[in-house]
This record gives structure tokens, C-alpha cells and sequence, in this order.
């Protein structure tokens, strides 16, 4: 039987449904949840990332500072804007988009990111809580994935999550919030990366699969095992002569062959994507709920 489908999308518009609600509510009181928004360069995934961000700070009733700066921008006039940003009491959230040209250091532009305004969840002060288990601003795909579970009725305690891909944004810190001792946690993690050996073998294990390898194709329908949940991250481009734009998205797994094996899968797109720009909002509005010293 085929699998059935994990529309983030529609998990997605329920929070963002949840959040409205918040924002008004926060409005009686005199604040606006405010993200701090920056771009260097152009790159096209990039500023269709960071639009969708800003389109929908606008649908909440959010405020959003925007800011496209361009490529040759220096990491001192980077860095001057982040401490404008920490300085701003109409800013709760700063959001640098990643990766950054080449001549920036991204660790030195994180680290400038005040803690309590890290709504991405990439200072080391939080990746560190994190990883602890204290409170903290969750990285946004990580919790989106993590929602998506709960929320589709998915158990993740004592189930076998196999990880594909060991990146800062998805693969460690979805591993780390999968142990953790709590709800839509304590499972067991293999996080598999371009260096393990006989990935097919370890992802045949899994109850869970996260694919997050940044690469078309990664999971093929013989290394699912029959009744497997499967979330895919992976956001490729391929080119399609058939689209206005000369490409389409596809995720990291074989989606026509897997579905007939999984219990549950998520599509690219309408899957994980909208889920991460969701999580953005909800760390704005909890950071936004913390200057009322309600969270
Ligand atoms: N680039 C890809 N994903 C992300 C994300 O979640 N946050 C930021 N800032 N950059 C990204």
C-alpha cells in the first residue's frame, strides 16, 4: 500500500495559525514580534529563501527589517549591522542568511548574533544548550522535522532514526534533539555522511529515515525498510526544460519508488520546506513573548 503522505505544508499552516493568534495577542501589549533580516549576494536559492521569510513575517502581522546586501560586502559592514540589530529593541530575531561569499567568516558572524536573538539557533550558546537539554532557540529544520513527527502521530521513543548527513543546519543537531530525554525524543540515532560505509546497510535499520545529504537519488526504495517513516530535507534543483523557471525541486529520496514501500513520507516540495520557515516565526515570537518575560 502506498505510503501516506506528511503534508508539512498543512502542519505548517497550523502553527502559522497558532502563532497569529500570538501575535495579536502580543499586540495588546504594545509589541511586534520584529526579524532581522540579511542577505549578502544574490544566489538564487538564497533570496528565495529569504523572501519567503519576509512574505511571511508580513501574513503574521510581523515586522521585518530587510536587508540585501551585495556580495562584495565586507565582514566589518556585516558585522556592524548584526550589532545595529542586537541594539534594536524593535528587532527579536536576526536572521543571516547562510552560506555567506567566501571572504566572510560565518563563525565570527554567528558568534556576533546575540544569543537572545538567535532565533536560526546557530551561536554556539545555544547549539550548546541544546545539546544539554536547556532551553533554547531550536534550529528551525531540525524542529521542523521534529514537529512534523509529533504532529503526524509518528513515536520516536525507542524507534531507530538513521540520519543521512552530518551538516551543522540539519544532520547534528537533528541527532542531538532525537536522544534528548524528552517528547519527540529519546530514540536511537546512526548518523551515516559521505564516510560511512555501506550507507544502503544502515538505513535498511531504520524505523525512521532523515534524508539530509543535499543530494537527488541518496535513498532508493531497496534501502527502505517495509513500513519505515521517511522525511526528506534534501532540496535540489535539477534542470527541467518543462518548467518557465528551467528547473524543479526535488528532495534527497527516490519519492515515486520509496512511497510504495514507507508507511509515511513527506514530499519536496510541500514537506520539510515549510516547516523551517515556520520554526523561524515561532522563535521570533517566543523571543518577542521573552521581553514581556512571559517565556
Ligand atoms: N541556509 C539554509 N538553511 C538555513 C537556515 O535555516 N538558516 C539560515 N540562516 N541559513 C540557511
Amino acid at each position: 500500500m502506498p505510503a501516506q503522505i506528511i503534508h508539512g505544508k498543512e502542519i505548517a499552516e497550523a502553527i502559522r495559525a497558532e502563532l497569529k493568534t500570538e501575535v495579536v495577542r502580543l499586540a495588546t501589549k504594545g509589541v511586534v514580534p520584529g526579524l532581522g533580516v540579511i542577505l549578502v549576494g544574490a544566489d538564487p536559492a538564497s533570496t528565495s529563501y529569504v523572501t519567503a521569510k519576509e512574505k511571511t513575517c508580513a501574513e503574521l502581522g510581523m515586522f521585518s527589517d530587510d536587508n540585501r546586501l551585495p556580495a562584495e560586502t565586507s565582514q566589518a559592514d556585516l558585522l556592524a549591522l548584526v550589532q545595529r540589530m542586537n541594539e534594536d529593541p524593535k528587532i527579536h530575531g536576526i536572521l543571516v542568511q547562510l552560506p555567506l561569499p567566501k571572504h566572510i567568516d560565518e563563525a565570527a558572524v554567528l558568534l556576533a548574533i546575540d544569543p537572545d536573538k538567535d532565533v536560526d539557533g546557530f551561536h554556539p550558546v545555544n547549539v550548546g544548550k541544546m545539546v544539554v537539554g536547556e532551553k533554547a532557540y531550536l534550529p528551525c529544520t531540525p524542529h521542523g522535522v521534529i514537529q512534523m513527527l509529533l504532529r503526524s502521530g509518528v513515536e520516536t521513543a525507542g524507534a531507530h532514526v538513521v540520519v543521512v548527513g552530518r551538516s551543522n543546519i540539519v544532520g547534528k543537531p537533528v541527532a542531538n534533539m532525537l536522544i534528548q530525554k524528552q517528547t519527540g525524543g529519546n530514540a536511537t540515532v546512526t548518523v551515516c555522511h559521505t564516510r560511512t560505509k555501506d550507507l544502503a546497510h544502515h538505513v535498511r535499520q531504520a524505523d525512521i529515515i532523515i534524508a539530509a545529504a543535499g543530494r537527488p537519488n541518496t535513498i532508493t526504495a531497496d534501502m527502505v525498510k517495509p513500513g519505515a517513516v521517511v522525511i526528506d530535507v534534501g532540496v535540489n534543483r535539477i534542470e527541467d526544460a518543462s518548467k518557465k523557471s528551467g528547473f524543479r525541486l526535488v528532495g534527497d529520496v527516490d519519492f515515486d519508488a520509496v512511497a510504495q514501500v514507507a508507511s509515511k513520507i513527506t514530499p519536496v516540495p510541500g514537506g520539510v520546506g515549510p516547516m523551517t520557515i515556520t520554526m523561524l516565526m515561532w522563535n521570533t515570537v517566543e523571543s518577542a513573548k521573552r521581553t514581556l518575560g512571559e517565556a
